[in-house]
């Protein structure tokens, strides 16, 4: 029999092994555990004047293991402060792992709706479940758990993958988005309603795939922006299309409009959120200037890690939180704005022209290297910007203007790493129109990670684990390219 698992024995092996982490490769101002596994953001939230965040939790290796949820909170989403383990998997109907979900305040208490994941006999078994803080830091999950069990499921998804429920608010009735998928391995999204969070009854298959849409979604968010319904989720191997989709599970973001009376989402445009490597499970908030804030894993399923592979103790980071809108049936993400004021300019250039030389900034690549880059490409062909340049190694970022596609390669830099693709990932590309002209590299790099905002339309974020850390920036073109304006700066820790 396993021991059992309890947040107080969590929250004791985190605090006697946190310090034996090996920190070559641990971020600085991106969401990290202090020791073990780490994956999806859960109960993204606003309480009480702060964010807070919870994630998918394995304290006791640098692997996925039955999942805890990790909590931490912050004023500004940039400088966290790390909380006891919220939930642990100890209920027979959590027994292996405390699966996604969400967060919501309730009468001035924190309620946490998750999953409750228990294997038995080989096959999976997914129920719905609720756990409340008066504190916002100690929970105790509700005795009528599970509250949508496979009776109110029905037969209109499987039990055995119905899991991640986002719940909110609308018009003073609870709704909550759950994951399934039909017999066909088609991905579905249910809607379940409810008047006081405990009695949940279902509503609608809000929206169901089609072949080309993966073979199960997960982690739904369903929100209203811009006066448009976004629905956000996951699906597992949907296949590629053009320059979309490459990785083996992605981001999607489906936008339209939700029909309350029928409970159906009609789709006007779908595409992908992130087209770098390292981009899944996002989920978001609306804080209290009303803003849509959205944070993923940044981090990839079945992907080679080395922090495990090289025994440092932890493994699985968050992405920066993106603030988000939408425009022309696209959602578009930006820096959430609190991370300028942890920003400090180094270096300012402006007016320089790149034609057939190589331009190299020495030392001006960083662990919390922060970069922005404006260039005029009209006269220009093509343009290349290698990061973190040291030897053969570096970061390589490729814009065509031709095609107008810009292109992120890791290939040269640090550990290989594979994943389930068929054939090994190194390479995406993205298509960024220029304005006027002109485009746009913004760039934030923590220790072992970058995420870079292109022409205000498009992000691309990935991992990488220097074995020699390249200190150097080199700018080259063909055809000649005018720098406007480039910043080089830091994020303030
Ligand atoms: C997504 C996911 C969720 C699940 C969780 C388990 O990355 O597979 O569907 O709840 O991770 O850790």
């Amino acid at each position: 029999m396993r021991e059992a698992f309890t947040v107080d024995k969590a929250n004791f092996f985190i605090e006697n092994n946190k310090n034996k982490v090996d920190e070559k490769y641990r971020h600085h101002y991106h969401v990290m555990a202090p020791i073990g596994w780490v994956n999806d953001p859960n109960g993204f939230v606003y309480f009480q004047g702060e964010y807070h965040l919870f994630y998918q939790y394995y304290p006791y290796d640098s692997c996925w293991g039955p999942m805890h949820w990790g909590h931490t909170k912050s004023r500004d989403l940039i400088h966290w402060e790390e909380l006891p383990v919220a939930l642990a998997p100890d209920k027979p109907y959590d027994k292996d792992g405390c699966f996604s979900g969400s967060a919501i305040e309730k009468d001035g208490k924190l309620y946490l709706m998750y999953t409750g994941h228990v294997e038995k006999n080989d096959r999976t078994y997914q129920t719905q479940c609720i756990a409340f803080s008066e504190d916002g830091i100690h929970f105790e999950k509700l005795c009528q758990n599970p509250v949508i069990d496979e009776k109110i499921l029905n037969t209109n998804g499987t039990i055995h993958d119905f899991r991640d429920p986002k719940v909110f608010l609308r018009n003073e009735k609870y709704y909550s988005v759950v994951a399934s998928k039909n017999e066909e391995d088609k991905g579905r999204i249910l809607l379940f309603e409810s008047k006081d969070m405990l009695n949940w009854s279902f509503t609608s298959i809000l929206l169901e795939g089609d072949a080309t849409q993966g073979i199960m979604w997960e982690c739904p968010d369903l929100f209203h922006l811009n006066g448009k319904d976004v629905l956000i989720m996951s699906p597992i191997q949907i296949p590629k299309k053009g320059d979309e989709y490459h990785n083996i599970s992605s981001t999607v973001a489906f936008i339209g409009l939700v029909n309350w009376e029928t409970g159906k989402f009609s789709v006007e445009n779908y595409h992908e959120i992130d087209f770098g490597f390292d981009f899944y499970a996002p989920q978001t908030l609306e804080d209290n200037q009303s803003r849509r804030i959205m944070i993923a894993w940044m981090q990839m399923w079945d992907r080679t890690l080395p922090t495990h592979d090289l025994a440092h103790g932890w493994a699985g980071a968050m992405s920066l939180p993106r603030e988000l809108s939408v425009k022309d049936n696209q959602l578009i993400q930006k820096p959430i704005t609190f991370v300028y004021d942890s920003l400090n300019i180094t270096q300012a250039i402006h007016a320089l022209t790149v034609s057939s030389n190589t331009i190299t900034f020495d030392n001006s690549v960083g662990d919390n290297m922060y970069m922005r880059l404006l260039i005029d490409m009209t006269e220009a062909d093509e343009l290349t910007i290698q990061l973190a340049k040291v030897g053969e190694s570096s970061l390589q970022m490729h814009y065509d203007c031709q095609t107008q596609k810009f292109i992120l390669n890791r290939e040269k830099i640090g550990y290989k790493l594979e994943g389930r693709e068929q054939e090994l990932l190194v390479q995406r590309q993205t298509q960024v129109s220029l304005i006027d002209g002109q485009l746009e590299v913004e760039l934030f790099r923590d220790t072992s990670s970058v995420e870079i905002f292109l022409n205000k339309q498009k992000t691309m974020s990935t991992t990488f684990y220097e074995i020699i850390k390249g200190k150097n920036l080199e700018i080259s073109s063909s055809g000649i390219a005018k720098i406007i304006t480039l910043e080089f700066g830091q994020i303030k820790t």
